[in-house]
């Protein structure tokens, strides 16, 4: 079976509280739902995790490599800054795995800080701006 690794960052356990103008009302509960129901119908292993801490993140990230795990990485903040994160994720695609940034907003049709991502430059694809569906249409992208 395809391993996928679903990992979210920073203040995305708030998810339905957060901004719900930006974030939508669903809760961080409601994405692991929708993703492990639709992994299962696609025949996909998968396994979300979400944590506010960028070393556990790399951590992950690590274990993708020698798990030999597709990713799907919603970085959250870290998407605009944290080179390690990239450092990490380069590791993942390097290795031939996949790995989808995901973001429920458009990063690119808000403030200019997010306009920047670290992480696209080495990652498979994005799919930004579906709310949570940007991570069920990654994981149909990772069952073709
Ligand atoms: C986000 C966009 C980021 O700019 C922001 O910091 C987040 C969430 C998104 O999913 O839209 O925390 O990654």
């Amino acid at each position: 079976m395809t391993k996928v690794l679903v990992l979210n960052g920073p203040n995305l356990n708030r998810l339905g509280s957060r901004e719900p103008d930006v974030y939508g009302t669903a809760s961080y509960t409601d994405l692991v739902s929708q993703v492990t129901s639709l992994a299962a119908s696609l025949s996909l292993d998968v396994d979300v995790r979400q944590t506010n801490d960028e070393s556990e993140l790399v951590s992950w990230l690590h274990e993708a490599v020698d798990t030999k795990s597709h990713v799907i990485l919603n970085p959250a903040a870290f998407t605009h800054y944290s080179y390690s994160l990239r450092d990490a994720c380069a590791m993942v695609t390097k290795e031939g795995l996949s790995l989808i940034e995901v973001h429920i907003s458009n990063p690119h049709a808000r403030e200019e800080f997010r306009h920047n991502s670290v992480i696209s430059g080495v990652a498979t694809g994005v799919i930004a701006g579906f709310g949570l569906n940007s991570y069920l249409l990654a994981l149909r992208q990772l069952s073709h």
